[in-house]
């Protein structure tokens, strides 16, 4: 089928055909053959880059050009989002209408907001939290959506992010029935019943545009699938390694998926020592920037230290450890083919897409507390293999299984290679899950009685595959707890949210949460400090991610809380037994969360907390997230609830917090371009308001470590200071050998503040 004989609008086909499109891939007419792009909704179940973005853009852009209304896109991850964010650049040069374009927007973060803006965009890219938080609030332009993607929708199946996506999708239907629904997926063995449940028509193919062979490794040899078979030369290391320097020899890139974080470290240090005798001296060069411009990047800590050595050898590890910053400079010189070997853990399957010609599964078991060690689901092993083959480079991708028996081999390959997925399962049924959603059911009017509020979740995918009388009964369930904590109440029939409940689901936090936070401030503490509210903050069930005390750190954790003992805006539970259902070794969890927050507002480095609580920085920075984001609650509950008296400490928590800085630096850390380290090498040099950033000289701001040019300059522009053309001028000639180092330094301090 080629592009230019589809029924989409001519402005669209000249986008396609600029990007290379001039035909479609199998799945796709599939799609359009099904009805697509006649507003039949569709579940697509299809192989990574089989192109299902494409079937959703070309349904987006006819419908928002001929028919009117709007796109939602959701996505599971704010990576993602970015990712088709910029796909849809491309189409923002179309009219709309005449002297109107194509309006793209992206949204995810901040959940207490209703984001009306948006009602000036035609397309919206959502994270699926996102789009819940704002149907919790009721958005106006919700209305207008007439075409829905869920993309990776399979991922319903996890346990603590699927079942909002069910809620949002449920919640769109309800608000519209006529809405059209994309739903994207990888291959899984229930389409037909995703189908079934949205009402769409399910498509499931095999086709992958850069073929795959799957195989299993064991002694030298690779079995594939189709029965054909490959040696491997040995050497002294090990089998992983030994697969990985026979790819490379063939021009290939190499992605291992290793169990734990520990262990995609440790693969990553053994591969780069082996590489450093085989890289040629023109790659170096390259390799030294690259593990520059990590170093250079967010603070510096021994985890960046070590991913800068291992670059230098063409390899590096990536997990949830490090920060953003680092590993998109990752991804990005991985896609870029300087890097030969990455070493990851099993997060990077689900996110952004990056294909190597060669995926090796380094093990099938995961190892979970309580439960022991287990082997991996078949869909999970799928979304490895799906990494595999990177179109236009690769003749085939290739995906490696680890044996080491012959016993396992066969193992192997029965239940993973030669297996089909599972069924995916909805995960709604937590009561924990539930909890929130059926808050928000009732704060949104959703449902009025308890009545309605049965029929909303029989209308859920929980409900469509189990039996909706099981829902029925956890309902009864939280809305006693929800009716006993004050959140709902009722009227004779009537069922509605107080003005406690419905500002709980709009700031889209657990109930439970709400509940902790709103005691607290009652119960207050003998001495209110800074330690109070964080570790009011580290009891929510919603602080992620949780920290447990390490051996050995019971001591220093007891002794932080025997010094903090009148402050904390609870009871402390008794050494042994519990109190209120919390044992002491729950409260010293707490502790460490508040602690090393503690520590993160009084500006201990990235890596001192790494050294001495074993926290890495992608953590801090994702706990400092979900801090910042319940200080907020915090904040307005208290303002609810009238303690006055509370509201400056927690809005300037928020805000120290955000950049991990103590009170002094407030003023200078909302500068752009001024991080925690910048904005205290500011104040050491004398300057300590924006009023005496003003008035100083910029040659003087550039003497300041960690400042160059172009920020002293940008600076300058903030505080409404004057620059003499001159002086810039003879200044920027002058610095011209720094520049590039300069450069480096003026990288953002950290992305994700
Ligand atoms: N008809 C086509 N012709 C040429 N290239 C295409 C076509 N359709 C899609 N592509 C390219 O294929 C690649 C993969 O597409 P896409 O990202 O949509 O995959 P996907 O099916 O969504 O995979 P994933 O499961 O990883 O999300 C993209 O780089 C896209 O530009
Ligand atoms: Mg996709």
């Amino acid at each position: 089928m080629q592009v230019d004989e589809l029924p989409i609008p001519d402005s669209v086909k000249s986008v396609l055909a600029k990007t290379g499109y001039d035909s479609l891939y199998p799945p796709q007419e599939d799609a359009i053959k099904a009805g697509a792009l006649e507003g039949k909704n569709i579940v697509l179940a299809s192989p990574t880059a089989s192109g299902k973005t494409l079937i959703a853009e070309m349904v987006i852009l006819k419908t928002i050009l001929e028919k009117g209304g709007k796109a939602l896109y959701l996505t599971p991850l704010r990576a993602l989002a970015s990712e088709k964010y910029e796909d849809f650049q491309k189409y923002t040069s179309i009219e709309k209408t005449p002297g109107r374009k194509v309006r793209v927007a992206m949204t995810s973060g901040d959940y207490d907001s209703s984001d009306i803006y948006l009602a000036n965009f035609d397309i919206v890219i959502s994270t699926n939290e996102k789009a819940d938080s704002v149907l919790r609030h009721r958005s106006p332009w919700i209305a207008d959506v007439s075409v829905v993607i869920a993309d990776e929708i399979h991922l319903i199946t996890e346990a603590d992010r699927g079942p909002t996506l069910e809620v949002v999708l449920t919640r769109l239907l309800k608000l519209n029935p006529r809405i059209q629904i994309i739903a994207l997926s990888a291959t899984i063995k229930n389409a037909v019943e995703i189908g079934e449940w949205l009402k769409a028509i399910p498509i499931t193919t095999e086709w992958r545009p850069v073929p795959l062979r799957e195989g299993v490794y064991h002694n030298g040899e690779i079995q594939f699938k189709d029965g054909a078979s490959r040696t491997i030369p040995h050497s002294d290391t090990n089998p992983i390694f030994d697969t990985a320097l026979d790819v490379l020899r063939e021009g290939g890139q190499v992605l291992i998926f290793a169990e734990t974080r520990r262990m995609a470290v440790e693969m990553g240090r053994k591969a780069s020592a082996l590489l450093r005798r085989h890289l040629p001296k023109p790659d170096r060069r390259g390799l030294e920037n690259i593990a520059q411009r990590i170093l250079s990047t967010g603070e510096r800590t021994r985890l960046g230290e070590a991913l800068a050595e291992q670059v230098l050898n063409g390899v590096a590890f990536h997990h949830a450890g490090l920060t953003g910053g680092h590993r998109k400079i990752i991804e990005d010189s991985f896609k870029a083919g300087r890097l030969k070997i990455l070493s990851a853990t099993p997060t990077l399957a689900a996110g952004v897409n990056l294909p190597a010609r060669t995926v090796i599964v380094s093990s099938y078991e995961r190892y979970e507390p309580g439960y022991g060690r287990y082997p991996i689901s078949v869909l999970e092993y799928k979304q490895f293999c799906g990494r595999a083959g990177r179109p236009k480079y690769d003749k085939f991708g290739e995906a490696i299984l680890i044996a080491r028996t012959e016993d396992e081999q066969d193992y192997l390959m029965k239940n993973y290679v030669l297996a089909e997925p599972e069924r995916i399962w909805s995960k709604l049924g937590a009561e924990k899950v539930l909890r929130p959603h059926v808050l928000a059911t009732i704060a949104t009017r959703f449902a009025n009685s308890e009545e309605g509020l049965m029929r909303f979740f029989e209308k859920t995918f929980y409900a469509f595959q189990y039996d909706p009388k099981m829902i029925r009964s956890k309902l009864g369930d939280i809305l006693s707890f929800l009716n006993r904590e004050q959140m709902v109440e009722f009227d004779g029939q009537d069922l509605k949210a107080t003005k406690f409940g419905r500002r709980v689901s709009e700031l889209y936090i657990d109930p439970v949460s709400a509940v902790v936070l709103r005691d607290g401030l009652y119960t207050r503490a003998k001495s209110i400090t800074d330690v109070s509210f964080l570790h009011l903050i580290s009891r929510t069930p919603d602080i992620a991610p949780k920290l447990y005390p390490r051996r050995g750190e019971d001591e220093m954790l007891d002794l932080f809380a025997k010094e903090h003992q009148d402050e904390f805006m609870c009871e402390v539970p008794e050494y042994y037994g519990d109190t209120n259902g919390v044992t002491y070794e729950e409260f010293l969890s707490e502790v460490k969360c508040a602690r090393v927050l503690y520590e993160w507002i009084n500006e201990t480095s990235e890596d001192a907390i790494l050294e001495v609580h074993k926290v890495e920085p992608g953590d801090i920075l994702r706990m400092v997230d979900s801090a910042k984001w319940l200080l907020h609650a915090t904040h307005q509950l208290a303002e609810l609830f009238g303690h006055k008296d509370l509201l400056g400490a927690t809005y300037e928590l928020q805000v120290r917090c955000a950049k991990g800085v103590k009170s002094e630096l407030v003023p200078l850390v909302e500068l752009e371009g001024v991080g925690r380290l910048r904005a205290r090498a500011i104040h050491n040099a004398g300057y300590r308001s924006l009023k005496d950033l003003r008035h100083a000289s910029i040659t003087n701001l550039m003497s300041i470590p960690l400042i160059g040019p172009t920020l002293a300059k940008k600076i300058k522009e903030q505080v409404g200071g004057l620059i003499k053309a001159e002086e810039w001028e003879t200044l920027k000639s002058k610095s011209t050998q720094t520049t590039e180092q300069s450069l480096l330094t003026d990288y953002k301090e950290e992305e994700e503040f």
